[in-house]
């Protein structure tokens, strides 16, 4: 019987409601392969901010460190969004990145046949699309220096700067070799050489790190041309590897393939250990919606699937994560729906309702 140490940061907004789905998945998980999840819950983001005056304790940091894998659902909320704040719910998830060294954020991006008709895009555009975007997560503009605000000579002006070093592009690459090498042997890379300095140098190291997997065909995507092609033919990608701004730009618009942003799953991890798991953060790529917060209607399938990346990248269970998807996929297939990714008359279901018959497929 194998014990694994959770950290639950449910977060602000649909976080808590949604989160409480996937501790139910793996309470599930738990009892039926037989391991114990040791499940710790803490605060963070705007939460936190309420209740500490920062969106991330060192304590809470620490706890995280010393645990298998951290449950995170979502952080940010208008009440916390004020353009002058020093302290901003954001910096909790970006902290937490950052200081556990999750350099490499996977989204997956999986047409469901039985959802083509809650996207916006025709079903014949998406039909058999199935992609992995690997986004650079603890560098480039998010963490670059100086990153400041400031008066000169009266006026306001602001900074940011985008910063890359070889080695950061180097591992990135290197997994969406090695990923590509278990799928379709095709890399995509995106940048924008044709402007930006850090992009001519991640195209640079890519081509370099190329060399190491002749079996692997490698293509350059300009990003402005990438959101173009994503949404023309969605099908020709398989493995896609992006720095950290366009990788978060360009998911948000693939999820719109998956039907809704309520279906998107993620998995944060860093340099893994010799058996291939590690440290992970894994949380929903749909953020906080306020909009529908405490109205227990928010998607939980983006929840179980990150639960399911959980299992798979820290857990190395990857019976147990099967599980997990297997039975979002039959849920999807015999037709429920919640409101997010129902067609018009369509009946849906609620946060709770919808696990109940994700967990009773686990559990059965
Ligand atoms: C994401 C989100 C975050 C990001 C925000 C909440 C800071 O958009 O995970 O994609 O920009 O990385
Ligand atoms: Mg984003």
């Amino acid at each position: 019987m194998a014990t694994f140490d959770i950290l639950v940061l449910p977060g602000d907004g649909i976080g808590p409601e949604v989160v409480a789905e996937g501790v139910r998945a793996l309470e599930v998980i738990g009892q039926k392969y037989e391991h114990v999840f040791r499940m710790e819950h803490d605060i963070v983001g705007g939460a936190s901010i309420d209740a500490y005056g920062t969106a991330l304790r060192d304590e809470t940091l620490a706890k995280a460190k010393a645990s298998d894998a951290v449950l995170f659902g979502a952080v940010g909320g208008p009440k916390w969004d004020i353009p002058t704040a020093s302290v901003r719910p954001e910096q909790g998830l970006l902290a937490l990145r950052s200081g556990l060294q999750l350099w490499a954020n996977l989204r997956p991006v999986k047409a469901e046949p039985a959802l083509l008709h809650a996207s916006a895009l025709k079903p014949e555009v998406l039909e058999g699309t199935d992609i992995v975007v690997i986004r650079e997560l603890t560098s480039g503009i998010y963490f670059g220096k100086p990153q400041e605000r400031r008066l000169v000579d009266g006026k306001r002006e602001a900074v940011d700067t985008n910063y890359y070093n070889e080695e950061e592009v180097a591992r990135v690459a290197h997994l969406g070799f090695k990923l590509a090498r278990e799928r379709k042997h095709k890399l995509t890379s995106i940048d924008k050489a044709n402007v930006l300095a850090t992009s001519r140098l991640w195209r640079e190291i890519v081509v370099e790190v190329s060399k190491e997997y002749p079996d692997v065909s490698l293509e350059h995507v300009l990003v402005d041309a990438m959101t173009m092609h994503l949404i023309r033919r969605p099908r020709d990608f398989d493995v896609v590897i992006a720095d950290n701004m366009f990788g978060d730009i360009i998911t948000d618009e693939a999820s719109m393939i998956c039907g809704s942003m309520g279906m998107l799953a993620s998995a944060s991890i860093g340099t893994m250990k010799e058996d291939g798991t590690g440290l992970g953060m894994y949380e929903p790529i749909h953020g906080s919606a306020p909009d529908i917060a405490g109205k227990g209607i928010a998607n939980p399938l983006a929840m179980l699937l990150s639960t399911a990346m959980l299992l798979r990248h820290s857990c190395g269970l990857e019976t147990e994560a099967q599980a997990i998807e297997s039975a979002v996929a039959a849920v999807i297939e015999e037709g429920h729906r919640t409101a997010d990714i129902a067609s018009p008359g369509e009946k849906t279901l609620g946060t709770r309702e919808m696990a109940d018959l994700v967990l009773a497929k686990i559990g059965g």
